[in-house]
């Protein structure tokens, strides 16, 4: 992981904004692939995801070279450290801005980011233990609220804990 360490500044900068940027690019295609769906333009869709795939394969050179890419034990620290990171500091600080400017949008959106990067830091961790012994995570399903994103393991909720929604989660 130490190829960053090595690369001359300019060049480093340029790797870590084309990161940023292709990883904005990759995200904002799948959540445009959703809405050509939804919207009945299967072929537009698929577009969207195949080109939102070719952005994540420019950003993972980019991270690379940047040395963000380790073995799992060193990806699962790393994602850890993210996750409190959100849950300590980000989210909570967010959330009061959001509060004291009335953004009732925006304050939701944290809100429902910080409970579910709070179960994210956990799932980690518990990860990293076993992967410090070479064992594989276990083998439950994993749900996903497609409202808020809470995680869940194991069983599916009736309704959301966090957003109360009753849908179908989304399983992994
Ligand atoms: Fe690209
Ligand atoms: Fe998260
Ligand atoms: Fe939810």
């Amino acid at each position: 992981m130490s190829n960053g360490d090595n690369m001359k500044k300019m060049s480093e900068k340029a790797s870590l904004e084309a990161f940023q940027g292709e990883s904005m690019a990759h995200m904002k295609y799948n959540i445009y692939a959703d809405v050509a769906e939804k919207e009945g333009y299967p072929n537009i869709a698929r577009m969207f995801r195949a080109i939102a795939y070719a952005e994540q394969v420019h950003a993972s050179n980019h991270a690379r070279n940047l040395g963000y890419v380790g073995r799992t034990e060193e990806n699962l620290s790393d994602a850890i450290n993210g996750e409190n990171f959100e849950v300590e500091e980000m989210y909570p600080s967010y959330m009061l801005t959001a509060e004291m400017q009335k953004e009732d949008g925006a304050k939701r959106a944290f809100h429902y980011a910080l409970e579910a990067e709070k179960i994210h830091a956990k799932m980690y961790g518990d990860a990293k233990e076993m992967a410090n012994e070479g064992r594989d995570a276990g083998d439950e399903s994993i749900y996903i609220c497609p409202i808020c994103g809470y995680t869940h393991v194991g069983s599916e909720h009736d309704s959301c804990p966090v957003c109360g929604y009753k849908g179908e989660f989304r399983k992994f």
